[in-house]
């Protein structure tokens, strides 16, 4: 079948594109148009073969309902048992727009519409075509969002196309959905009204007229839900091609954990892409960055996300990093769709555990060991591997035989030691890399690819301390005695902080 494509604008063309259309419709064929929130594919609610035809294309699941679109309140009437006065007021204060609502059905909608349900869905959409294609059809118009099942849902003409071309009669292109995310829907045949999917219509514009809404559990859940009660809700959706995975926090922390990534990611040869906010997007070392609005402009975001999911299923990204848009009113909605196009994968930047702490001074024989037992001795839960390295080591020196002997003199042994210079395979990303001083410090971030100002510091200025550690290399014993107190003092310091950090 070759799918049409119908340019809908004020021009005369653009009427004959409608009527067109609707006769399509009215002939039970299949018709893809734009609405405020996405496009749907819309067919003849009346007509079950239209809807088994519409589940078809999509490779959609039949038990998984369509939802019918109106232009009038004598149509809602047509189609339920009886309109509820909640339902009448949601309609007074929210239609037309992008709002759902679930009503008891009559017999007039066949069940091949609502996949089996004895209850029917039902929007009335604000956009101009959208309403036009349901006047002039003169039908009701069941319609999903018009991807291929699984897929994000389009937001262009151009995305319906490449999902559907050839399986359906036509796509009328009236541009750019508005909203960009699908609309709220709430179940009104519950003892409390109850928000089945999140929209631009939020929980608290509904509380306002209505009173009391609840929220389906399984939207708030961060992870898989065993029953949610939108049936559409319990499948795969949304996803990109790339594995996609969502990072929370604190936002500096955020876009240093992703550059890590970024960076192991690039030396295994593998591509990154990034969802960034335009607050963060130029803050990434590399990756390829899409800019999905300002963290300000939620609305914005709404609108460019589904575009950005699939413009990145064009490029050779194999994972996907996104910032978090954890939050109230649309944002739950961004959020809802984001985790379920991650498949709920949701790291968190701030508690990426640190599981191994090299201590870094010159030779390798003297500070960073003492460091290193000093360390271990203070460490009573254990949660470390630590290491002692050093920046010029040139045999196996052993042990420095004063250092030896100020830990034997505070009750610490080392066994079997030898100097061992830093080296890149030391380093991953749990790793956090301390310097005995600012010098060495720069000499790390310098000399080691891995080593970045996200993982590597200076001891002293990492807990907060004035002083640097002293280098006691030639000094006597006394030096030796002092840089133990010094050490330990900062290391006390520095378990506390690390304790707070996890
Ligand atoms: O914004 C929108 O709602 C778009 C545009 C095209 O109107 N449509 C849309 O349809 O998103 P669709 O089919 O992709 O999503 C409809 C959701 C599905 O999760 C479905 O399971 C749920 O609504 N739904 C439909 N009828 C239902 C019913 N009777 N009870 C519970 N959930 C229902
Ligand atoms: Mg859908």
């Amino acid at each position: 079948m070759e799918t049409l494509v119908l340019k809908v604008d004020k021009s005369p063309q653009g009427e004959k594109a409608l009527d067109k259309a609707a006769e399509i419709i009215k002939d039970g064929g299949l018709v893809a148009f734009p609405t405020e929130t996405v496009y749907g594919l819309g067919g003849d609610a009346k007509n079950p073969r239209s809807s088994k035809r519409i589940y078809k294309a999509k490779g959609r699941p039949s038990d998984n309902p369509l939802i019918v679109h109106i232009a009038n309140m004598s149509q809602l009437e047509e189609i339920v048992e009886e309109v509820p006065e909640v339902a009448r007021i949601l309609a007074d204060n929210f239609w037309p727009g992008p709002l759902t609502m679930i009503l008891k059905k009559n017999k007039v909608v066949p069940k091949q519409t609502t996949g089996g349900l004895d209850t029917v869905a039902i929007r009335m959409p604000s956009d101009e075509i959208a309403r036009e294609l349901i006047i002039r059809s003169d039908c009701m118009i069941a319609a999903p969002s018009a991807n291929v099942s699984g897929k994000p849902s389009p937001t262009l003409a151009s995305h319906v196309y490449k999902d559907l071309s050839g399986k359906i009669d036509a796509v009328l292109d009236g541009g750019a959905a508005i909203i960009g995310l699908e609309s709220t829907i709430i179940d009104l045949t519950s003892d409390i009204p109850t928000i089945l999917r999140p929209g631009a219509i939020t929980k608290n514009m509904l509380e306002q007229v209505i009173g009391r809404v609840d929220i389906d559990p399984s939207i708030l859940e961060k992870k898989e839900a065993d029953k949610p009660k939108a049936p559409g809700m319990r499948y795969k959706h949304y996803a990109p091609k790339a594995e996609l995975t969502i990072v929370e926090g604190n936002s500096s922390k955020v876009v240093a954990y992703i550059n890590s990534q970024v960076r192991e990611n690039d030396n295994k040869g593998i591509n990154t892409g990034i969802i960034a906010t335009s607050e963060n997007a130029n803050k990434y070392i590399g990756g390829n960055v899409k800019e999905v609005g300002s963290a300000a402009d939620e609305e914005g975001i709404a609108h460019n996300l589904y575009n950005i999911l699939r413009e990145f299923d064009d490029t050779d990204v194999s994972v996907i990093y996104s910032e978090s848009f954890d939050g109230d009113g649309i944002r739950a909605a961004v959020m809802n769709r984001l985790l379920k196009a991650a498949g709920y994968k949701v790291v968190s930047a701030d508690r990426v555990a640190i599981k191994r702490i090299i201590f870094v001074g010159k030779n390798g024989s003297s500070r960073s060991p003492m460091a290193a037992s000093i360390f271990e001795s203070l460490d009573e839960d254990k949660d470390y591997e630590v290491l002692a390295r050093g920046l010029l080591v040139q045999f196996p020196e052993p042990l420095n035989p004063k250092t030896e002997a100020v830990l034997a003199g505070n009750g610490i042994e080392i066994e079997e030691f030898s100097a061992t210079q830093l080296s890149d395979d030391d380093i991953n990303s749990s790793t956090i890399i301390f310097a005995m001083e600012e010098t060495l410090r720069s000499k790390v971030l310098e000399g080691y690819e891995k080593a970045n100002e996200d993982n590597t510091f200076t001891l002293s200025s990492y807990v907060g301390g004035e002083l640097e550690i002293p280098n006691p290399y030639g000094g006597d014993l006394q030096l030796y005695g002092l840089c133990y107190e010094v050490l330990k003092d900062t290391l006390t310091k520095l378990i506390d902080l690390l304790k707070q950090e996890r």
